[in-house]
């Protein structure tokens, strides 16, 4: 079921062949089989690329759908914490009414979802998704659970470093992004082809958030920074998860 490498069972993407757009079949991660072109891409015509236009209704978002903590009878079990940003464009100017969307495992590793196999508990006062726009300057910011580590399959002891799944719409259709981010220090980062799925290490490191102790919120909650930069594939933009 599982291809195991007993003598290296990471395998690191290192194939220099393919440009930075392109979708890469990573022989380490095994989900990229599938994803990754076999065929000569297809070049957009410029002016799709700029098309303009609203991609989902401002009115689907509420109060309180930043705060991943509330919904459950109670306070969800784990470390609080807050996960503040801003949405900016390639040159560097905020993107306002992004509408940013967050999913991800509770304290103990496990998704709230059918497919989770995962014997770690579930918690009923956590739900693990949560939504919000970015203000006038490009602002987000959800309050948290610190998500777990948890096990994948991909090979033998695969487990992921402790991420947040990050959706952004922006206002151009170059401006959609979903990736991931992660926890400064994550002794998981060396064994993740996930991770290691993104080849340039500076690109790799825009992935990782920033402790942000002025941020925190004295006896209540850690903070963590993590600015996003659209803009499919330029230097010092944030990398795209399908394009890994
Ligand atoms: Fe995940």
């Amino acid at each position: 079921m599982i291809a195991v490498r007993q003598e290296s069972p990471i395998i690191l993407p290192d194939d220099p062949s393919f440009g930075p757009d392109v979708q890469i079949d990573h022989p380490g991660y095994r989900s990229t089989r599938l994803r990754a072109p076999n065929r000569p891409l297809v070049t957009l015509r410029e002016e799709f690329q700029s098309l303009e236009g609203p991609v989902f209704g401002e009115d689907a978002v509420e109060d309180g759908d930043d705060d991943l903590t509330r919904g459950g009878g109670g306070e969800p079990l784990g470390e609080r914490i807050v996960v503040h940003g801003r949405v900016l464009d390639e040159d560097g100017r905020a993107v306002r009414g992004a509408l940013v969307e967050v999913w991800q495992a509770n304290a103990g590793g496990r998704y709230r979802h059918e497919v989770d196999g995962h014997p770690a508990p579930l918690d009923p006062n956590f739900g693990g998704a949560g939504r919000c726009l970015t203000d006038p300057d490009g602002g987000y910011r959800f309050v948290t659970i610190k998500p777990g580590a948890y096990p994948w399959g991909n090979h033998e002891n695969a487990w992921r470093p402790a991420h947040i799944h990050f959706s952004v719409f922006g206002r151009l259709f170059t401006q959609r992004l979903v990736t991931q981010m992660y926890f400064p220090g994550d002794p998981l980062f060396a064994f993740d082809p996930i991770f290691h799925a993104v080849r340039d290490p500076a690109a790799r490191e825009l992935l990782v958030a920033r402790f942000d102790l002025e941020a925190t919120q004295p006896e209540w909650a850690l903070a963590y920074e993590w600015n996003i930069v659209l803009g499919r594939g330029a230097r010092g933009t944030t990398p795209v998860e399908n394009e890994w």
